[in-house]
């Protein structure tokens, strides 16, 4: 059938529908500008670099350049128990949706892409090759929204969430079956390797900002 072909009210519905999947695609994107408002509390431990949780001792994520349809997914993760971390479930309860988007945007800044044919830094893991490039690149960039970039991340903070879907303390159903694959000296290996990958995820550093809470 042509376009031409097509009745007048047909063409319009289409508009319509259309028009009101931009709509909603606009108010998904997120405001960057209110998410830095929001987010500024975030700060004291995401804005410091180096910063760690403090029991368990790990380094607190890298989430300027990660994609933020997974901040998104993060957040609501924590909010709902799915993950458990008592600070981040407290920040995460009171966010709507929408606060959620906009706290992705700011932190997530541009996320990180992969060079083209990226085939990763330094002597590809087994592993990684066989199975997690598949979702996570072998530079460790995650191929879709919603799949965590891993470049440039702590390694001790990969090592933590490995283990966390090992043990189940984190829930997550792709995860919880590629993690308890893997042996404890694996995951010393993935995560040293993602670790050193590039374009990698950095800090969003405040300098000036003094970190105030030890994490908990
Ligand atoms: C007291 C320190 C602290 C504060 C304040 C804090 N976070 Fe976190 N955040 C952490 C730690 C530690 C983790 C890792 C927890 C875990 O193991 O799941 C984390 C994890 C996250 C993650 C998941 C990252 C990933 O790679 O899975 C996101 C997203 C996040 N925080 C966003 C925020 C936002 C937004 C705020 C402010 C509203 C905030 N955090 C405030 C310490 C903090
Ligand atoms: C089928 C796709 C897929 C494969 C294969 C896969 N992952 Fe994942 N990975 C995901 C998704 C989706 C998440 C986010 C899960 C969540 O919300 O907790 C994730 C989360 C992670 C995280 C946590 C990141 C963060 O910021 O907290 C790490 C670390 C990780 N994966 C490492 C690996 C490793 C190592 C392998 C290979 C052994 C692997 N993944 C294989 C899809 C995949």
């Amino acid at each position: 059938m042509s376009v031409r072909a097509w009745s007048y009210p047909v063409v319009l519905t289409l508009a319509a529908v259309f028009g009101s999947f931009a709509a909603q695609d606009a108010q998904a994107a997120g405001d960057a500008a209110r998410g830095k408002t929001l987010g500024y509390t975030c700060l004291g431990c995401h804005g410091v670099d180096g910063y760690k949780n403090a029991y368990p001792t790990y380094s607190v994520p890298k989430l300027s350049g990660q994609h933020p349809g997974y901040i998104v997914l993060a957040l609501k993760a924590y909010k709902s128990g799915e993950r458990g971390h008592g600070t981040m479930h407290a920040h995460a309860s009171s966010m709507s949706d929408q606060d959620m988007e906009d706290i992705a945007a700011y932190f997530a800044g541009t996320p990180v892409k992969s060079a083209p044919g990226s085939a990763g830094t330094g002597e590809v893991p087994a592993v990684v090759n066989t199975v997690c490039s598949a979702c996570h690149g072998k530079d460790g960039v995650g191929i879709m929204d919603t799949y965590p970039t891993l470049s440039g991340q702590h390694s001790d903070y990969i090592e933590r969430a490995l283990t966390d879907y090992r043990s189940g303390a984190r829930r997550n159903g792709i995860m919880a079956s590629f993690a308890g694959q893997l042996k404890p000296e694996e995951i010393k290996v993935v995560a040293k390797y993602f670790a050193k990958q590039k374009p990698a995820l950095e800090t969003l550093a405040r300098p000036q900002f003094k970190a105030t809470a030890p994490a908990k």
